[in-house]
């Protein structure tokens, strides 16, 4: 198993008004994609802005391991020379993903479809993390589970097809992650792969396997789905490509914004694919001050300038279809509830049980240990909103989760007394720059590490 850092205690204290310009770092779904399509083309693919935080590393190393040719050029810079599809090599080593459930994933789709074999790992968070919602279609389409944990968990070792099978397959879970495994195997399926979705899900894998010359198409399905269908055993060509920020790390600087009177701040080139902007809709709702400024197109996706005003916020009811647009948002949101006048309802939020830890639980307590109040009724969470935060409670129990950190480090901002979290350390998973971008604002944040 992989050794997380020592634990960084980290605490965050009432700021006045933040201000400034900034530029959160690149996507992290878009940075793991252009690591591995990378690796599955051949030539070489240039990277720009990508996230350069633990999880996607691991990636790149596991890209190392199976045959590309990664290399760092600048900050955010990369170049990868590929192998192409048919070229990929049996790794000498477990490949490690630490705590990331994206890379690792996502691989083990790449592995399913290749006649390779590879050895999963990662740390405590991803050793605790299902599986099987991965393993059943990659079966199903001829690849051999080997070896593996109780319940299909990490570590484990999986045998890729000699000839994998297309299949159409209809996810249980509505999983970006399942739905991209299914396609990157599918690439070394002859024939047509098609996944059924009964709720969209963020739709990168798509969109970027058709700029690296696949052919994929997409139809509706029911009010909310959606069907892909992938041609198989593509040739995917190299080409350059522009990680634009990510949506869920901006979320927390927005929210600071929010929640800290007298706020005024920009996040510039903030990703605003439809298929990640729940959180910005809810916010809205919830009346926000937040305007879309200088809208463009980065990287094949549109982006936008934020600009964030200090808010009140009214809590509001959160639909269950919205779920999958805002999946990694739901900790960040449950503090703005908790700074809102009113009740804020988040329904359907199975699927926050399994994430890098149980977010359900983890944003329960956080709560309560600084004096908010909230309730879990089946899969809903309800946060009553006071518009006011009382903070210090004792450290809030992180569980190796680098959005609990943030979230509850973003709380103390605007709480009336300081709010400390047990290990600030896994911020670096996703978000290295969190806490000197967040103090460039005017945030008053210190991790232990850094005092
Ligand atoms: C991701 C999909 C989501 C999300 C994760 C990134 C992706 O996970 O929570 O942070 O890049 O495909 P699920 O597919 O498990 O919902």
């Amino acid at each position: 198993m992989s050794s997380h850092p020592a634990p960084e205690p980290a605490k965050s204290t009432r700021s006045a008004g933040l201000s400034g310009r900034v530029r959160v770092a690149g996507d992290k779904s878009i940075s793991h994609r252009s690591l591995i399509f990378g690796l599955l083309s051949v030539g070489e693919t240039l990277i720009g802005g990508l996230l350069e935080g633990e999880d996607v590393l691991a990636t790149a190393r596991a890209c190392r391991a199976l045959g590309a040719d990664v290399e760092r050029l600048g900050e955010g810079r990369w170049r990868v020379r590929g192998v192409g599809v048919g070229g990929l090599r049996t790794p000498s080593e477990p490949l490690d993903f630490g705590n990331a459930g994206t890379g690792s994933r996502l691989m083990m789709g790449v592995v399913a479809g290749a006649p390779i074999q590879a050895t999963f790992d990662g740390d405590a968070s991803l050793r605790s993390r299902p599986m099987r919602r991965i393993l059943d279609p990659l079966e199903k389409m001829g690849a051999t589970v080997v070896s593996c944990a109780e319940g299909g968990r990490l570590p484990l070792t999986l045998k890729g097809a000699d000839r994998p099978l297309p299949i159409e397959y209809e996810s249980p879970v509505p999983s970006a992650q399942v739905k991209s495994a299914v396609l990157l195997a599918g690439l070394g399926a002859p024939g047509v792969t098609t996944v059924i979705e009964r709720e969209a899900t963020r739709d990168h894998t798509e969109r970027m396997l058709r700029g690296f010359g696949a052919e994929v198409s997409v139809e509706r399905h029911g009010e909310h789905g959606r069907i892909i269908r992938l041609a198989g055993q593509p040739e995917l060509k190299a080409t350059a490509i522009s990680v634009p920020a990510d949506p869920s790390s901006a979320a927390f600087p927005l929210v600071a914004a929010l929640i800290v009177e007298g706020s005024e701040i920009t996040l510039e080139g903030v990703m605003t694919n439809p298929l990640r902007t729940g959180l910005l809709i809810t916010l809205t709702e919830m009346g926000a001050d937040v305007t879309l400024a200088n809208i463009r197109e980065d990287g094949g996706e549109e982006v936008c300038d934020l600009v964030v005003r200090g808010s009140r916020l009214k809590g509001v009811d959160v639909p269950a279809e919205r779920a999958p647009t805002m999946i990694d948002e739901y900790p960040i949101l449950a503090v703005a509830a908790a700074f809102a006048e009113g009740e804020t309802r988040m329904r359907g939020l199975s699927e926050l049980r399994v994430k890098e830890s149980d977010r359900l639980a983890a944003v329960h307590a956080g709560l309560a240990a600084n004096g908010v109040e909230s309730r879990i009724e089946g899969d809903d969470l309800i946060v009553a909103g006071k518009g006011r935060v009382a903070g210090g409670g004792e450290p809030v129990e992180t569980h190796l989760d680098h959005r609990i950190a943030m979230s509850f480090l973003i709380m103390g901002l605007a709480a009336e007394r300081e709010v400390t979290v047990d290990d600030g350390a896994m911020i670096a998973t996703s978000f290295p720059t969190f806490a000197p971008l967040m103090r460039g604002l005017g945030a008053e944040i210190e991790m232990e590490a850094s005092k």
